[in-house]
């Protein structure tokens, strides 16, 4: 109920004005992003891959309304991968990126503008020597998602992209993305989804979260393993001892300031670990996403707020 609740609010202007208007929820909101601009977020991922660690960037923004801004945010990303690159942390350091942000929910020419947006970012990784992924946004975007990835898989094959366990939908669809090599990032999602397309019970998604696993790790591709439930990290090292899969023919994922002690576990293991590092002022969306995930988050929020 709190959870849902908090995904409502994530959409609401008048609670973004109210929760960012607070300027003590900064402190909670470091927890999970890295600073607000370049400069900042490029120390913290530097440390992170000082430390065995495998990056991907987020560069916050969704729901872009104007061309000018979905420009911007590829201008800003072009900026990233050069800084990446100059650092000589580009090999570590991939982007993930939310189409929304780039033009696909313009009034004109949405899924057009997206996407050459996406392919001049993706020119910029490969450049830099590094790759990307298409974060995935609510259920009605999914198409035009696979659909752009579709398009950028032509020409960068290692184009990655997240799924959402709890859509229905998504058996099929990783049944489609199980070739070879195929980066396949997976999420049991974030978003407030409809009983009519989505699992809407925990135990419900994470049972589809274990057969897509085992999909994917049956299967050809690149699974990313993005969870912080240990029980899905557990299954997927029993699916690695099953299917023999070395040690570099999959990695797994977690956001940035969320159970960073596996994290460091998982790399003494052996194993690729990639923290989902974003950045930005436009953090409110990402930022109520992760207090609905965890109602600790929110206990966590209100007593920073009380102990002022
Ligand atoms: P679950 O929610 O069951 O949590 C398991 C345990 O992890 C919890 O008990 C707690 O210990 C810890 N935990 C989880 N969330 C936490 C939080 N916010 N704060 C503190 N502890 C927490 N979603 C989406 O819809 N589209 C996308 O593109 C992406 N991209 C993405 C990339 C990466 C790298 C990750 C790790 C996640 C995403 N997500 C996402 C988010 C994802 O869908 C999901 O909401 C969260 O990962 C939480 O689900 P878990 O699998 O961690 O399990």
């Amino acid at each position: 109920m709190l959870s849902q609740t908090l995904l409502a609010a994530s959409r609401s202007a008048k609670m973004r004005g109210m929760i960012t208007g607070v300027p003590l929820t900064r402190r909670v909101v470091d927890r999970f992003v890295a600073g607000d601009n370049l400069d900042q977020a490029s120390l913290i991922i530097s440390d992170l891959v000082d430390q065995g660690l495998a990056v991907t960037v987020d560069r916050l923004g969704e729901d872009t309304q104007d061309a000018a801004d979905a420009a911007a945010t590829r201008d800003a990303y072009l900026e990233m991968l050069k800084r990446f690159a100059d650092l000589g942390i580009a090999h570590r350091t991939e982007v993930s990126l939310k189409l929304s942000a780039l033009g696909q929910k313009l009034p004109q020419d949405a899924e057009k503008i997206a996407l050459e947006n996406a392919i001049a970012i993706a020119e910029a990784a490969r450049d830099a020597g590094t790759t990307m992924t298409l974060d995935m946004e609510d259920h009605t975007t999914v198409d035009a998602t696979l659909g752009a990835l579709r398009e950028l898989r032509g020409e960068f094959p290692w184009v990655g992209v997240a799924i959402q366990a709890a859509l229905f939908r998504t058996e099929g669809d990783v049944a489609d993305l199980a070739t070879a090599g195929s980066r396949v990032r997976l999420v049991k999602g974030a978003y407030m989804e409809p009983a009519s397309v989505a699992h809407q019970e925990k135990h419900e998604v994470d049972k589809a979260y274990v057969r897509a696993m085992k999909t994917l790790m049956r299967s050809s591709a690149y699974p990313m393993i993005a969870s912080h439930d240990q029980r899905m990290i557990d299954i997927a090292h029993a699916l690695i001892a099953e299917t023999g899969r070395a040690h570099d023919a999959q990695e797994f994922q977690m956001l940035h300031g969320i159970r960073t002690t596996e994290q460091h576990r998982l790399v003494d293991g052996g194993d690729t670990m990639r923290v989902y590092v974003p950045f930005g002022d436009d953090w409110y969306g990402y930022f109520m996403r992760r207090l609905a995930e965890r109602p600790a988050n929110v206990m966590f929020f209100l007593n920073s707020l009380v102990k002022r």
